[in-house]
């Protein structure tokens, strides 16, 4: 971690745990697209995800981003009981002195395995140079899912580095493990997961795609991917075949076309074995270059596996019930506060405006603001992302004027998109104010080739607030 950002990262925690006694950790459902506070309220900052189950709790492991580049400063990790409230464990694997994750590198999608045959962890992640011309398959190992892992380097297969990039894992029914790569790759891992002993499937040809992840069930494997936008959405789309090494067919995209797999890209799918059902948690990134630590979000939803076909839908709020492993969706409920309501304070140039016939107050001004007093136990703010989205600072103030919650967040899609932007965790029933800032900026960058994309400009578009009793 950068000294700057660490100074960030501690002086958040200080201000947010420090001048308040209101527990601001808690929330109730998995909700996607807004940003996550964990127990010590800062972001939760795990993207490229993976999550372990260990004992009777769930492990995510992920990038662990900064606001100012896209620098490798650690893989973190988070526990939890619920999936819905994540305690930040450690960096569980932080920037090296030097080499290949050292200062001035790239490390991305770290996924965590348990080797049966050891009892060790092994952690694959793709090891790169910031211009992506140094890619690698690299692995760090450690004796407890929550401990420091330490980096090995490459992994081996024939005694050469695996020069891919965008990876996953699977650990098959009968405990062999496999590492997936971007365009079609399957390497089966040795006995102890620490070399690959077979290239069980090379299909850059007829496979295509990043970001992959496998599931299996009743005997068929769906393999998940990405088109190559960079950290823009798009479609993504499937495979299936009865057996790793292929054929597999080609079918389509998984979410409704259009939405751009609401707005995500996939990392990761977490089948969630219960009682009476599975549930497979699709785990997304909706990514926001530069500003990735603190305004990239999680889409996780609960994908629908049928004999053949895979179905993405999108709820708002749901809930797993991880005994039973049933999901439901529920509804964000309380007292809703439109755009035009006169008890929604407007500071600057505001502008009313209508959007798919429903009004909102746009601006793309730096420093333009609204704040809203409200009594109750959470705020749920609802925005539209557009293709000129930017980021604004939201803030949750107690009756004393302490910072209770404080995240920031994006509204760029290249898609118009009506869903809630901001949920703050539950706090003790009380009066508190919303607030929100225009930043005046927004994101956008340049891919592996030089191709633009991001928001044309910095506006911020509020719908409406529902405040929980
Ligand atoms: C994406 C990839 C991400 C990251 C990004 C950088 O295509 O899935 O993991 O590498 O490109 O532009």
């Amino acid at each position: 971690m950068s000294n700057s950002f660490l100074h960030i990262y501690v002086c958040l925690l200080i201000l947010i745990t420090g001048c308040s006694g209101t527990r601001i950790h808690q929330y109730d459902a998995i909700y996607s697209g807004t940003p996550w506070l964990d127990n010590n309220g800062n972001t939760v900052s795990a993207r490229g995800a993976c999550i372990v189950k260990e004992g009777n709790r769930y492990y995510l492991f992920g990038e662990l981003k900064s606001d100012e580049g896209n620098d490798f400063v650690g893989f973190s990790c988070y526990s939890s009981k619920d999936l819905y409230n994540w305690k930040f464990e450690k960096i569980a694997l932080p920037q090296q002195k030097n080499g290949k994750l050292g200062p001035g590198r790239v490390g991305e999608r770290p996924k965590v395995m348990k080797c049966p045959k050891t009892g060790e962890f092994i952690m694959y992640m793709h090891v790169d140079s910031t211009n992506y011309k140094d890619q690698y398959v690299g692995y760090a190992v450690s004796n407890t899912i929550d401990g420091e892992y330490t980096f090995k380097g490459a992994l081996l297969f024939e005694g050469k580095p695996i020069k891919k990039w965008d990876l996953s894992t699977y650990q098959d029914t009968d405990g062999s493990g496999y590492v997936l790569t971007h365009s079609g790759n399957v390497y089966k891992l040795s006995d102890d997961y620490k070399s690959a002993t077979k290239h069980l499937l090379d299909e850059p040809d007829t496979m295509h795609g990043e970001a992959p992840a496998i599931i299996k069930k009743n005997g068929v494997y769906f393999w998940l991917t990405s088109g190559l936008t960079s950290w823009e959405r798009n479609d993504n789309f499937y495979y299936t075949a009865t057996s790793l090494a292929g054929p597999w067919k080609d079918q389509g995209y998984f979410a409704p076309e259009g939405t751009l797999t609401h707005n995500s890209q996939t990392t990761f799918v977490l089948p969630i074995y219960g009682s009476n059902d599975t549930t497979y948690l699709f785990m997304g990134d909706r990514w926001s270059y530069p500003i990735q630590h603190s305004a990239a979000t999680y889409v996780w939803q609960p994908l629908e596996v049928n004999s053949a076909t895979l179905h993405l839908p999108y709820y708002e709020k749901w809930n797993v019930d991880l005994k039973t492993g049933k999901w439901a969706n529920t509804e964000i409920t309380g007292k809703t506060v439109l755009a035009n309501d006169a008890t929604i304070k407007y500071s600057g140039n505001w502008k009313q405006e209508t959007e798919n016939n429903i009004n909102v107050f746009r601006s793309n001004t730096k420093g333009d603001s609204f704040s809203l007093n409200f009594t109750g136990s959470r705020v749920v703010l609802y925005g539209v992302s557009q293709s000129d989205g930017g980021y604004a600072i939201v803030t949750v103030k107690d009756a004393e004027g302490n910072v209770v919650a404080n995240s920031t967040i994006e509204m760029y899609s290249k898609v118009t998109n009506h869903s809630p932007k901001y949920v703050s965790p539950m706090f003790k029933k009380g009066i508190y104010t919303l607030e929100l800032t225009v930043l005046g900026k927004h994101g956008n960058w340049t891919n592996k080739r030089k191709d633009t994309f991001g928001s044309t400009d910095n506006y911020i578009s509020l719908e409406k607030i529902i405040v929980t009793e």
